[in-house]
C-alpha cells in the first residue's frame, strides 16, 4: 500500500491494474518477502505508459535492481528496442538477466555493470524514456549525464521523491516544506529537494509530480 494515499485510492489502482505475467509476479512476490525497494506495480503501469506515449525505442535506467521496473517497460518497446540496465551488484543484474530471459525479453536488454553514471556517457542516445532509481542524493548528477541524450518528446522519471523509506519519510517532507526543519548537506531530502529545483529550472523540461508509488517526478523534453 502507498504512503500516499487512501485505502480507497489503492483500491481503485489495484482493480485498475494491467495483468501481470508469472515472471512479473514472481518478481513482485520476490519484494515483499526481501523487502526490496523496486517502484512497485503503480509506478510500473506509468513507466510501461511512459514508454507507449512517446513509442520508446531505446530506455536507460539509472538502478535496476533485479530488474522489475525494466520488466515492466519490456514489453512496451518491443523486440527491435533497446533498454539499459544499469546495476552496481553482479548478483542482482544477473538475477534480472536471468528474469529477463525467462520472459522473452533478453533480446531488447543491455545489462551494464557498474556506476550508471558512468555508462550513460558511453551511449550517445536518444533515449525516449529514463528512470532515475539509483542513489537519491545523485540524482542531479544522473540528470546532468543524461539530459542531452534525451529525445524531443521524451521522459525522464525519477523515483521516491516522496517517501524514501527511513532516509525520508512524507512526514519528514512536510515538516520540511513548512520550514519546520532543513535539509542537511547531502541527505535524501537536499538531494530531492535540488533535483527538483534543477530540473524545474532546465528550460528544455516540463515537470510535473505524480502521487503514486512512493511518488515520481516526470519531466517531458520540450
Ligand atoms: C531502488 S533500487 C532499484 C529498483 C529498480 N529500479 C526496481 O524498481 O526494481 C536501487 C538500485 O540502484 C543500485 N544503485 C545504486 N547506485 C547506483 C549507481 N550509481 N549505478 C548503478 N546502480 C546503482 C542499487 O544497488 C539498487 O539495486
Amino acid at each position: 500500500m502507498s504512503l500516499l494515499h487512501t485505502d480507497t485510492v489503492d483500491r481503485v489502482l489495484s482493480m485498475t491494474a494491467a495483468e501481470k505475467d508469472d515472471v512479473l509476479a514472481e518478481m513482485e512476490t520476490r519484494a515483499e518477502r526481501e523487502g526490496f525497494p523496486t517502484v512497485g506495480p503503480e509506478v510500473g503501469e506509468f513507466l510501461r505508459l511512459c514508454a507507449r506515449l512517446t513509442g520508446a525505442d531505446a530506455v536507460f535506467e539509472f538502478g535496476s535492481g533485479y530488474g522489475y521496473s525494466a520488466y515492466w517497460v519490456a514489453p512496451a518497446v518491443g523486440s527491435e528496442g533497446r533498454i539499459v540496465l544499469t546495476e552496481i551488484d553482479a548478483e542482482e543484474l544477473d538475477e534480472a538477466e536471468s528474469y529477463f530471459e525467462r520472459g522473452g525479453y533478453a533480446d531488447r536488454a543491455v545489462f551494464e555493470r557498474g556506476d550508471a553514471i558512468e555508462i550513460v556517457d558511453r551511449y550517445d542516445g536518444p533515449f525516449d524514456l529514463v528512470l532515475l532509481d539509483h542513489e537519491n542524493d545523485r540524482y542531479v548528477e544522473g540528470f546532468e549525464a543524461v539530459r542531452d541524450k534525451v529525445s524531443a518528446g521524451g521522459v525522464v522519471v525519477a523515483e521516491n521523491v516522496l517517501n524514501s523509506g527511513t532516509s525520508m519519510t512524507p512526514g519528514e517532507l512536510e515538516a520540511y516544506l513548512r520550514g519546520e526543519i532543513t535539509a542537511d548537506e547531502g541527505s535524501t531530502l537536499d538531494g530531492i529537494e535540488t533535483y527538483l529545483s534543477s530540473v524545474r529550472a532546465d528550460p528544455s523540461f516540463e515537470t510535473t509530480v505524480l502521487p503514486i508509488g512512493d511518488g515520481v517526478f516526470a519531466s517531458v523534453r520540450i
